[in-house]
């Protein structure tokens, strides 16, 4: 599979995670990219600008759930390879409105997938049996772990929050699609991811931004809860890894080895940000650090055993979470023109979530 140039459509391509691969994929410039993005308050262009005059790139402003676009874009494009990011992704916006999450995660989903198999069933071989359809998808699924153990590609299914619930039923949809009619699957459930191009709402750069700006940095709760985190460029990688390697109907969990609680995170960033960029006053930036009312349903710890990709596919995170988290708020000291605009245009820094 590797050998051949293959087109690779990518959903959800201009958010953090999807911009990563492609611009991983459409840098290697081996495979033909067609990203195909909503542009929601989460997608934008600009965190695609390094490959935008690429040849081998090509960009479509739609929706996963519109059934005709997907059906004319399958047919121009003749994929050999779909990866599925595209999603509503933020615990706290599924909890003041889920609706969007059912629709996309749930009912695009289910979209995306007819689309696929009407493709695939009609490609001839060999491109029939090298076909993939690669989900991506999270740890939340699996539910909140108690101090011991790793969430494996075995856990039973047990999500909290609307999001992990949406994410969960789109996994079911794609395993169904495998077993039912043979489309030729693959999901990912993966821990947090961080790095740069990260929306603004999420735990890191927020804490960053915020840090920067004088405000308040909101730690729910007493910081205790624990993510297990991984750099976005090592996620990138596996996700190649998976789609040109891995067995069809195969589950792989993927994590970066590097469970901290939210609060020894928050502190990092703090103490990073005081090397880098020393507060005016000379004061630490931790003394803007301030517990705030829990998330509700704040799941406890989330932590990967990713070792069955280590072992079937050689995938392991090359990033430590020191490095890994140094680089990301360097990243965003010196690219004020990446986030200015969202913070003006998207999202604030307003508390989310309370609703429940
Ligand atoms: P993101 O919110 O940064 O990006 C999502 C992208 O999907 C955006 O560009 C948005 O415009 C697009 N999108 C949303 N609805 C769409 C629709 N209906 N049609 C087409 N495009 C649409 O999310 P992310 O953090 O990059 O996550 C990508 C995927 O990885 C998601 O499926 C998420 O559930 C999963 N995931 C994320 C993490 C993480 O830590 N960020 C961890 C595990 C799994
Ligand atoms: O585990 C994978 C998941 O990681 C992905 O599926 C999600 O798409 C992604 O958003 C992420 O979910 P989390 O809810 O873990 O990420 P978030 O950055 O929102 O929060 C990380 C932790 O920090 C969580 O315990 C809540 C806490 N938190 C978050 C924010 C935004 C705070 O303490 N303060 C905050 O302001």
């Amino acid at each position: 599979m590797q050998a051949r140039v293959l087109n690779i459509l990518v959903t959800g391509g201009a958010g953090f995670i999807g911009s990563a691969l492609v611009r991983r994929l459409v840098g290697e410039g081996r495979h033909r990219v067609l990203t195909l993005d909503k542009l929601t308050y989460a997608g934008t262009l600009t965190s695609l600008a390094p490959v935008a005059q690429a040849a081998t790139h090509r960009f479509v402003q739609g929706d996963i759930a519109d059934a005709a676009l997907l059906a004319e874009l399958f047919a121009q494009f003749d994929p050999d390879v779909v990866v599925h990011l595209a999603a509503e992704s933020h615990v706290d916006r599924s909890i003041d409105g889920p609706g969007a999450f059912i629709q996309t995660n749930v009912v695009g989903t289910f979209t995306l997938l007819q689309a696929a198999l009407a493709h695939w069933r009609g490609l001839p071989e060999p491109r029939r049996a090298g076909f993939r359809f690669h989900h991506v998808s999270t740890d939340e699924v699996y539910g909140s772990l108690g101090p011991e153990g790793l969430f494996t590609e075995t856990t039973p299914y047990d999500p909290r929050s609307p999001y992990s619930a949406s994410k969960a039923a789109s996994d079911h949809l794609v395993s169904a699609w495998h077993h039912t009619y043979g489309l030729p699957t693959l999901i990912t459930n993966c821990s947090n991811n961080y790095g740069p191009y990260h929306f603004p709402e999420k735990l890191i750069p927020l804490v960053t931004l915020k840090a920067l700006q004088g405000a308040p940095l909101p730690v729910y709760g007493q910081g205790e809860n624990v993510r297990d985190w991984l750099y976005v460029e090592d996620h990138a990688r596996a996700l190649q890894t998976v789609f040109e390697r891995g067995t069809p109907g195969e589950t792989y969990n993927v994590g970066g080895n590097a469970e901290r609680r939210n609060i020894e995170v928050v502190r990092q960033i703090c103490a990073l940000l005081d090397r880098l960029r020393p507060r005016a006053d000379g004061r630490s930036y931790a003394a803007q650090i301030t517990f705030v009312a829990d998330r509700p349903g704040h799941d406890r710890r989330y932590a990967i055993d990713a070792s069955k990709l280590r072992r079937q596919l050689g995938w392991e995170p090359q990033e430590s979470f020191e490095s890994g988290l140094e680089k990301t708020v360097r990243w965003y000291l010196a690219n004020e023109a990446w986030w200015r605009p969202l913070l003006e245009r998207n999202y604030a820094g307003e508390r989310l979530g309370l609703a429940g």
